[in-house]
């Protein structure tokens, strides 16, 4: 089915549409190489219909329509407010719709809230732990809620710490872990119950550059390694950008735009690529007049100096209207090699999606009675199979009350 996102189903693989190859596809190709692994196919574990969350007058999530396919990761991005932990707590049948469907691996959220909790890992934006119970001690807690017991909840804990990489610290006490640990914690308690699908709400926040880049390598890795689907909410869009292979961009209730980073920048983002070319600086190296050789070429629309390394002259250099981006990193090399210049890089400009958000948001206020704009894209399957039952459970922390996991906190 062709949408207005310019997706088409393609032996359930989302592909651009009748859409010529721009800068931002080509871009995409970068991404590829980050996102080996293309949608699955298979049938959406989440999937809403117009799901709405009314507060009195206010319009927390108005008429979602969401899919997320096993096997990747679906980045819900927006602003403080948008309404993306409203979702959450509808998916996990925490908080009641106030009207529209929604399912969750195949089942009612509202009707079977337990059903899903079994199959549905979670990481609230304010995970607690009992900070003088060791690591292994809180997960034990978990596992115990949802019933698993003895040497299979052992192997399970021992399995999910050394997934997240925190086997040398499970022994000690929570209290002495660092955000980034506890925030990997979090996850590791959320994946005790093996769920098909893991919610992550503001994952990354309040840790440290480092802490994000590993969170974000472990989310890969789960997705990898498990095969399960991964909706992380976020407000840092710089941040997760990366990570997702689809985003929907939410703001007040509303998703106003869906799909992949690339296909969100061709839609709103610069059309034009860039590329940054970098050459080793020397005694003979006459920056100026590279960069006049460069603006020289009918390809490249216009140069600027790129941030400096020591050592290196660098350029941004914005491709022409029209140009092919290939067609101008052509064009550049050969004024590298006219110039007997030394190449220390040749990229290209991935699409920004903060400056997406910022487009989509200032088009979304000028259009602000149509509807959305964004489709889901339908890919027409059925649900697969459930994957090998075991025995679930019918309760969790926030069911629990353990910490203030599970339940609103409301700044
Ligand atoms: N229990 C509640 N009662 C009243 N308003 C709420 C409640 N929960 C959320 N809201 C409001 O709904 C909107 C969306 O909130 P939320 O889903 O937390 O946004 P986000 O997670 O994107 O920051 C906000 O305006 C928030 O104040
Ligand atoms: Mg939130």
């Amino acid at each position: 089915m062709a949408d207005d996102s310019g997706l088409t189903e393609t032996g359930g693989v989302a592909v651009p549409g009748p859409v010529p190859p721009s800068p931002g596809a080509l871009a995409a190709q970068d991404a590829r190489r980050v996102h080996p692994r293309p949608h699955t196919g298979s049938a959406p574990v989440i999937r809403t219909r117009r799901l709405t969350k009314r507060y009195g007058d206010l319009i927390a999530v108005d008429r979602l329509d969401l899919e997320v396919h096993r096997g990747e990761i679906f980045g819900l991005l927006g602003p403080n407010g948008a309404g993306k932990t409203t979702t959450i707590l509808m998916l996990l049948g925490l908080s009641e719709p106030s009207d529209g469907d929604v399912s969750v691996v195949g089942l009612d959220p509202t009707r079977n809230p337990l059903g899903v909790k079994r199959r549905v890992g979670y990481l609230p934006d304010n995970a607690g732990f009992y900070g003088s119970m060791t690591g292994r001690q809180n997960l034990r807690y978990t596992a115990r809620l949802n019933r698993l017991r003895g040497e299979s909840a052992e192997a399970q804990i021992d399995d999910v710490l050394a997934q997240v990489g925190l086997t040398d610290r499970a022994d000690t006490r929570v209290d002495t872990y660092s955000r980034g640990m506890r925030q990997r914690l979090g996850i590791a308690d959320a994946l005790v119950k093996d769920p098909d699908v893991l919610i992550l709400d503001e994952p990354t926040i309040a840790i440290d550059p480092i802490g994000v880049a590993e969170m974000l390598e472990l989310m890969r890795q789960l997705v990898r390694e498990r095969g399960m689907a991964l909706l992380l909410a976020s407000h840092l869009l710089d941040q997760v950008q990366s990570v997702c292979d689809r985003v929907g961009i939410f703001s007040a209730g509303r998703l106003i735009a869906l799909g992949t980073v690339e296909e969100l920048a061709n839609r709103y983002g610069d059309r034009q690529a860039s590329v940054t070319v970098g050459v080793e600086a020397g005694p003979d190296v006459d920056g100026p007049r590279i960069a006049e050789a460069f603006a020289a070429l009918p390809e490249i629309a216009a140069v600027e100096r790129d941030g400096a390394v020591p050592g290196e002259l660098a350029w941004d250099l914005r491709v022409g209207q029209g140009v092919a981006e290939a067609q101008a990193r052509r064009a550049i090399l050969r004024v590298v090699l006219e110039q007997g210049l030394l190449l220390t890089r040749l990229t290209r400009a991935a699409p920004s999606l903060e400056q997406v958000y910022r487009r989509a948001v200032a088009q979304r206020s000028g259009l602000a009675s149509t509807p959305s704009p964004a489709q889901p894209v339908d890919r027409g399957r059925r649900p697969s199979p459930r994957k090998g039952g075991r025995g679930g459970s019918s309760s969790s922390r926030d069911s629990a009350g353990r910490g203030t996991s599970g339940r609103r906190r409301r700044t």
